[in-house]
């Protein structure tokens, strides 16, 4: 049984994914790059922006004209777009099984169901805010434990999740309605699942939570988090992605500072910079506030990288309010920034309570300067790095063309990133995958760091 998949959204997705076709492969199925080979589709989705929701949708379309050459087709849609749609994707006439992402240690028993019956199947959880129970929470550790891996691209690079879910119900985010509630796993779980990981090779571990830094168990804080995995042997750089700017404990930075291997890199989103969205955002901080968990990260850790993520177009956003991101852009001086035209989401309260009422035109057009904003600023940093040498662990060679090509065949353009994770691109033998190496930066654009291997 050969199986074709896509995953669409976060690194959650990637790291649900991943998870996926680990205990496929041990079911005994094979995977295809190839639709036209395949017995099952699975469709790992992504509900945040509907624009993901549209490509699972013409992805589906695509699979009525695979269906027709092969009828016995199964078609399994996995993942938040399925606990968001429930029955109403189950009824659409290509999909045979919807499954939930708390239900994802269901799916190949729901395939092997489908494969011997037709009937379409369901597993999604029917109130998704009420805390999930504790049997369905442990299925989905050991299934974590069981099936994470080494990424596949990634060579010697792990994600693992520290946190399901989401309590923060920011107005605008359907998180909260497809991931359920907060639950951080026991940490014994998580230090039991990296040492295995160290064991394959693994050495850098991301901490994958939607709020990683309201981390807590009965015993451990984030902080505490961050002190236990240090000690692992075998890992060497660890990150953790994404934080959420409040009550945030200034231990955490004093664990950057402590601990060599915890990177000193932080993606923390404002979202915006007037304290007038903010509010309608739900977001809990003002501009202000913000700055100051900023400036406090900065000040206990100087070189410290931060990313941000922002909204533009969300309901009521003058132009006023569009300046003051632009503003908050120049005084956190992020590295990047990721930045999003606001869509309504079905459910959320911003959808519920507010009218749309940014013009697309506006929201694209606030895009772009806000990105130009961004872009003079990564290029200002990244210049810095100039005539330095910088540690990179290595991704492995670059898909696209860089500034300059790659030096023939034995040496092609290798693409890595630093603590800070900036990306690095520079010229040396495929088999660094995986591997840390120092590279002298020569040249700096707004995106990437270019150099030569020491
Ligand atoms: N519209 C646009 N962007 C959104 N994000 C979350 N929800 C929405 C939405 N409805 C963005 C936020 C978040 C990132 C993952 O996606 O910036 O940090
Ligand atoms: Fe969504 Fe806000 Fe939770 Fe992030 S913190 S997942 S934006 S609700």
């Amino acid at each position: 049984m050969k199986i074709f998949l896509r995953s669409f959204g976060c690194q959650m997705n990637k790291l649900d994914s991943n998870l996926v076709v680990n205990s496929f492969l041990q079911g005994g199925f094979e995977f295809t790059e190839e639709v036209g080979e395949a017995d099952v589709v699975l469709v790992n989705t992504c509900s945040v922006r509907n624009h993901a929701e549209e490509r699972v949708l013409s992805l589906l379309g695509h699979m009525k004209h695979i269906r027709k050459t092969n009828p016995k087709l199964i078609v399994a849609v996995f993942g938040c777009m399925a606990q968001r749609l429930k029955e109403d994707l189950l009824n659409h006439p290509v999909v045979n099984i919807v499954c939930g992402p708390m239900q994802i240690p269901e799916l190949p028993r729901l395939v092997n169901g489908a494969i011997e019956n037709t009937k379409k199947q369901k597993a999604v959880s029917e109130n998704i805010r009420q805390k999930a129970e504790s049997e369905i929470l442990s299925t989905l550790d050991d299934f974590e434990q069981d099936f994470d891996s080494v990424e596949e691209n990634l060579p010697a690079q792990a994600y693992v999740r520290v946190m399901h879910g989401c309590n923060n119900f920011c107005s605008y985010c359907v998180v909260p309605y497809v991931r359920g509630p907060e639950v951080s796993r026991p940490a014994e779980k998580i230090i039991t699942q990296i040492k295995k990981l160290t064991d394959a090779g693994v050495k850098q571990v991301t901490l994958l939570g939607q709020t990683v830094n309201s981390y807590k168990t009965e015993k451990l804080s984030f902080a505490d988090l961050l002190y236990a995995v240090s000690k692992i042997e075998g890992v060497e750089w660890i990150k953790f992605v994404t934080c959420y700017p409040r009550n945030f404990d200034e231990r955490i930075f004093q664990a950057i500072i402590d601990l060599p291997k915890v990177c000193r890199y932080l993606h923390i989103p404002a979202q915006s910079g007037s304290d007038r969205i903010l509010k309608a955002m739900n977001r809990g901080y003002t501009c202000e506030e913000y700055l100051e968990i900023i400036n406090k990260a900065k000040e206990i850790v100087p070189d410290i990288a931060v990313a941000g993520d922002f909204i533009v177009g969300f309901p009521g956003e003058s132009d006023e309010d569009f300046r003051k991101s632009a503003e908050l852009i120049e005084k956190a001086q992020y590295k990047n920034s990721y930045i999003f035209k606001y869509s309504p989401r079905p459910g959320t309260r911003a959808d519920e309570k507010l009218a749309d009422d940014v013009p697309n035109e506006i929201k694209k057009q606030r895009n772009i300067e806000l990105l130009a904003v961004q872009e003079k600023i990564s290029e200002e940093i990244n210049k810095t790095f100039v005539g330095k040498t910088v540690k990179v662990l290595v991704d492995g060679t670059s898909k696209k063309g860089h500034l300059d090509s790659a030096n023939g065949k034995e040496l092609p353009q290798l693409i890595g990133r630093t603590a800070g994770d900036f990306i690095v691109v520079f010229d040396g033998p495929a088999n660094l995958a995986g591997q840390f190496v120092d590279v002298n930066i020569t040249r700096a654009s707004a995106l990437t760091l270019f150099g030569e291997k020491k």
